[in-house]
């Protein structure tokens, strides 16, 4: 095994062994290096550091490679349902027909909701974001499924994740409709989950809505796309929060909440906002783009960059082709303004330097809002789609018998000691 040798103040002070993944990637282990020196390493962001080994997703940011358990994404874009695709990640290899057939059983057979949750998702104040709905409603499950989630039980922690894939496309659809009409439609397990999420979202229950075959290609397409991604921050909140050995229902809840953010998963809601307002600023593109690249002006370009892929994120474009087919027929003014805008940036000397390409939020909300969902859903159809990704990270760390508590350390830079001082000598 290669080494490393930390030199401090001119002297070695430690060999460090370098690890190496499957597809060539070297860390060192600091796991010793407090003990052996002293020191600890500050790391902003961790954008040099990796918290865990996993074997659920590879990305190559230089390359814009993304692979579930070794499969290229387009590939099971292409080819796999939601439902294959969240046993591929969880279990680590592609099911067979029978062991898919069970899964879908069982999601099938643990689809409803437990009575009591309309009333509370109609309690929530008509302003709530449907992200801290589905949140709120995620935790709501666990005193209904006291069995389910427990990650010191296998069985339990199975369960867990069953209910979730089962129940959570259910909540983000009753808790859209509670805010709406408050017809909930029941689950269809038997459309299947991207038919049956459609359905639960739009049909009014009078018998006149009909699938659109083209919006379930679209829909399961986009829930593949968004299955898994490393250690995002999303899924890094599930695995922190999850060390504490707090229940599943806890550690998604958390995730949820982190995926809302306007740089994660938030930024899709928020490409549509700065799409449409630059529209209605009569589509000054070039004076977003310089807004964009002014330090002095918070607007950032929502959807663009990238923590890890510095070269195009191979969902943008998988995204933009089902955009465009699905909108081939209809003259989208949103969608050809994302086409000029992402020409123009990706022509701009800003960007280029900074290696800014379009992620998977820049296209994911036009097609969301040619399947007909409002704006504010789309962080939530984000979360369905990753929610595979969670439990499967879930559960590849509550399975590791090295998995610790995870507790970062700090660098100190406040007050030395000083003494109280009472508020009338103050
Ligand atoms: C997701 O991690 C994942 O895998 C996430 C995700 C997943 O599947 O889970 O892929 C999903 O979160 C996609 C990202 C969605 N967020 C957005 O689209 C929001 C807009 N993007 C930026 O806020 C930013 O690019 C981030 C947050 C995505 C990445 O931030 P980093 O890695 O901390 O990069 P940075 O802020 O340090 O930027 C480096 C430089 C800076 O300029 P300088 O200080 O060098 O002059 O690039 C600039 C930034 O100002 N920059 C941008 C920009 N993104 C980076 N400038 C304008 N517009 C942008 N979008």
């Amino acid at each position: 095994m290669d080494e490393a040798t930390i030199r401090v103040g001119g002297e070695d002070r430690i060999d460090l062994p370098i690890i190496e993944g499957t597809e060539g990637e070297q860390a060192l282990d600091i796991g010793n290096l407090r003990r052996d020196t002293g020191l600890v390493t500050l790391d902003r962001g961790y954008g040099n550091t990796a918290e865990t080994v996993s074997a659920v997703t590879f990305i190559d940011g230089e390359e814009g490679i993304l692979r579930y358990r070794g499969y290229p994404v387009d590939q099971l874009v292409r080819e796999s349902s939601f439902l294959e695709a969240a046993l591929l990640l969880d279990r680590g290899e592609l099911p067979s027909r029978a062991e898919l057939d069970r899964y879908e059983e069982e999601i099938g057979r643990h689809a409803a909701l437990p009575d009591g949750i309309a009333s509370v998702l109609e309690s929530f104040p008509a302003g709530a974001h449907p992200m801290q709905k589905l949140a709120a409603a995620v935790i709501l499950l666990r005193p209904y499924l006291p069995e389910a989630g427990d990650p010191t039980d296998t069985e339990s922690a199975r369960l867990g994740a069953v209910h979730l894939m089962a129940k959570t496309a259910a909540l983000a659809a009753w808790s859209y409709r509670s805010g709406a009409d408050r017809i909930y439609t029941e689950p269809r397990p038997d459309l299947g989950y991207a038919a049956n999420f459609l359905n639960m979202m739009f049909n009014p229950g009078d018998g006149a809505y009909e699938l659109n075959p083209a919006h379930i290609r679209a829909m399961e397409a986009l829930l593949v796309l968004h299955a898994d991604h490393g250690q995002n921050l999303s899924t890094s909140a599930v695995r922190l929060v999850g060390s504490s050995q707090a229940d599943l229902f806890s550690a998604v809840s958390a995730g949820i909440l982190g995926l809302s953010g306007p740089l994660h998963g938030g930024a899709n809601q928020r490409v549509i906002e700065m799409l449409e307002a630059i529209l209605a600023d009569g589509g000054d593109t070039r004076r977003y783009l310089d807004r964009a690249k002014d330090r002095n002006d918070p607007f950032r370009l929502m959807g663009f960059g990238h923590r890890v892929y510095r070269n195009f994120d191979p969902r943008s474009d998988l995204i933009k082709h089902h955009a465009r087919s699905l909108l081939h027929e209809q003259d989208d003014p949103l969608l050809d303004l994302a086409l000029q805008l992402e020409q123009e940036a990706l022509a701009d000397d800003f960007f280029i330097r900074r290696r800014i390409y379009p992620n998977v939020d820049y296209y994911s909300g036009i097609l969301y809002r040619a399947l007909g969902f409002p704006s504010e859903q789309f962080t939530v159809l984000f979360a369905i789609g990753r929610l595979p990704g969670w439990l499967a990270q879930w559960r590849e760390m509550i399975s590791d018998p090295q998995v610790r508590i995870k507790r970062p350390r700090q660098i100190y830079t406040g007050y030395p000691r000083r003494d109280y001082i009472p508020i009338d000598k103050r």
